[in-house]
């Protein structure tokens, strides 16, 4: 039965994708291919994480994360026994990293500083590792030297391992001051250098999969009430951070904080968008990027459905808490990807559709909290590893994604200020081990150099990035050029499938 849902899931989506991707462009004019130019100054950018490409996972005082540890173990879900250890040996190879950024023009570089690198106990009220001080000064320094403005995350995912041992992690209220701590250091050792700061990197994903489902580290499969007390955790060491930084750091370094959330989109299939049906799909959304969202950018408090869903499980902020919550990111990042799309195709419902529409979710996101300013901090989809550097489908979904960001832009008026193209190079992805690659730059696991070499995805973006948008020149090419609708989405399909019993397992326990 489950699977019969699933296969009427497959077909719809198959069949709104297709409709999408050969719509007339005479009759939807206004979700049609939009040849135009982003506002002069757009921040064109990649990015990357720590976990994901850096390797060196023992060198020069590093000390374990909870991803080194989970992806060492035999529990971990992980696909065969996959690590991290070396992956892109962007530790070793950042200059080689910000070459590819020179070679796509961009203006922005988003990567993720390692903690347990930096503090392998944890505790930055200790000494810092001054090797892994370095090794972040002289990547900002050159970044700089370049003109690529270094937009940097905190913490993605990779929690010093000693805290997960000793506090029991992201559960526990102490790792909220910790945080606090970490994020001082930081922003005084390296905060004069970086206008754009990003607390962490997808929350939602930390809760459910770290804590609730249990195939991301740490590992643990605490279900809902896991998941929801881990992200109010998340969500209070975020506002001590940026409070810090707001008292403490802004008055000289003048930059921005912001914490980086992940949503999908869901919307009514077509003649389904009753009332009722159209109040799901807003809790949906409502469940997943308002968690999160509606604290921050709201009014500081959960979102009234997930009060109803979840009750008493739902911890809850006090008034004055909430005052402390609200207002505190200086601009909204969002992350559109694949991660997100798969968990979200397991909440619709009969009658919805999970589409990757992009510009809906930035005009949700603009009528939603106040039309605030927005970077696309992480937009992208991922090819099977056995795609090499003919990446076709990453273009094609990347011309569509971007071409929606503009559409976003031109047509609802919605403020959004840079895009990072997800990810600069293949690296770790997580559950999916290295069976998926996200790069622009193709990475052969194989070879101890492990050359960065450009994927027709990464020449693509480089002309994109060059023209500032879409140049109406190439409107024969796109008329002519058009891929048949089989062909993409026939792909598509597969790549959006739910591919693993966790995300099941993920969607029981996120309903
Ligand atoms: C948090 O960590 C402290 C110190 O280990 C411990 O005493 C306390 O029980 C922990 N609290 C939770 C909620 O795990
Ligand atoms: C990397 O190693 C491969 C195989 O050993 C070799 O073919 C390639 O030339 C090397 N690349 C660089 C830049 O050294």
């Amino acid at each position: 039965n489950q699977n019969r849902i699933k296969i009427q899931i497959a077909a719809a989506l198959l069949l709104c994708l297709c409709a999408r991707a050969s719509a007339d462009v005479t009759v939807y004019s206004s979700q049609s291919f939009l040849h135009d130019t982003f506002p002069s100054g757009f921040l064109w950018g990649s990015g990357t994480s720590a976990f994901q490409t850096e390797g060196a996972w023992d060198q020069e005082g590093k000390g374990t994360s909870v991803w080194d540890h989970y992806t060492h173990s035999a529990v971990s879900g992980n696909s065969a026994t996959e690590t991290a250890n070396v992956a892109s040996d962007s530790y070793t190879h950042w200059e080689e990293d910000v070459k590819a950024l020179e070679l796509l023009g961009v203006r922005s570089y988003s990567f993720s500083l390692s903690w347990p690198r930096l503090f392998p106990d944890g505790n930055a009220r200790s000494e810092p590792n001054t090797a892994a001080v370095e090794h972040y000064s002289r990547l900002i320094e050159r970044l700089l030297q370049k003109k690529i403005e270094p937009i940097v995350t905190l913490h993605h995912w990779d929690l010093p391992q000693v805290l997960q041992e000793r506090y029991g992690g992201w559960k526990n209220n102490t790792l909220v001051g910790l945080f606090e701590e970490y994020a001082a250091f930081c922003f005084h050792t390296f905060g004069s250098r970086v206008r754009y700061w990003l607390t962490m990197h997808n929350p939602y994903l930390v809760a459910v999969h770290g804590y609730g489902t249990g195939v991301h580290a740490p590992g643990e499969a605490g279900g809902p009430s896991g998941s929801l007390i881990v992200a109010h955790n998340l969500i209070r060491a975020h506002a001590k951070a940026w409070h810090t930084y707001n008292a403490h750091y802004r008055p000289t370094q003048k930059g921005k904080v912001s914490i980086v959330l992940g949503s999908h989109w869901v919307e009514p299939q077509r003649g389904q968008a009753t009332a009722a049906n159209v109040a799901l799909c807003q809790q949906s959304i409502e469940a997943v990027l308002g968690w999160f969202a509606n604290p921050i950018f709201g009014d500081g408090d959960y979102p009234v459905s997930l009060k109803i869903k979840h009750g008493a499980l739902l911890p809850t902020f006090s008034a004055e808490e909430k005052l402390w919550v609200r207002k505190t990111a200086d601009f909204f990042a969002l992350s559109f990807g694949p991660n997100n799309l798969r968990l979200g195709r397991n909440l619709v419902q009969y009658g919805q559709t999970v589409t990757p529409d992009l510009r809906r979710i930035l005009s949700w996101i603009k009528l939603e909290y106040g039309d605030p300013r927005v970077l696309v901090a992480e937009g992208g989809w991922f090819s099977e590893a056995s795609v090499g550097i003919e990446d076709t489908v990453a273009i094609y979904l990347m011309k569509s994604f971007i071409n929606q960001v503009l559409q976003a832009i031109k047509f609802d008026g919605v403020q959004v200020f840079g895009y990072s193209a997800w990810s600069l190079v293949d690296g770790f992805e997580w559950n999916y081990g290295y069976t998926v690659r996200r790069g622009l730059f193709y990475i052969d696991f194989s070879q101890p150099n492990r050359t960065r070499t450009p994927k027709t995805s990464a020449q693509y973006y480089q002309r994109v990035v060059a023209d500032n948008g879409f140049l109406s020149d190439e409107t024969f090419r796109e008329v002519k050029g058009r891929f048949p609708c089989d062909f993409h989405w026939g792909i598509a399909d597969s790549t959006l499938q739910v591919r693993r019993q966790e995300d099941d397992f993920a969607a029981e326990n996120a309903k």
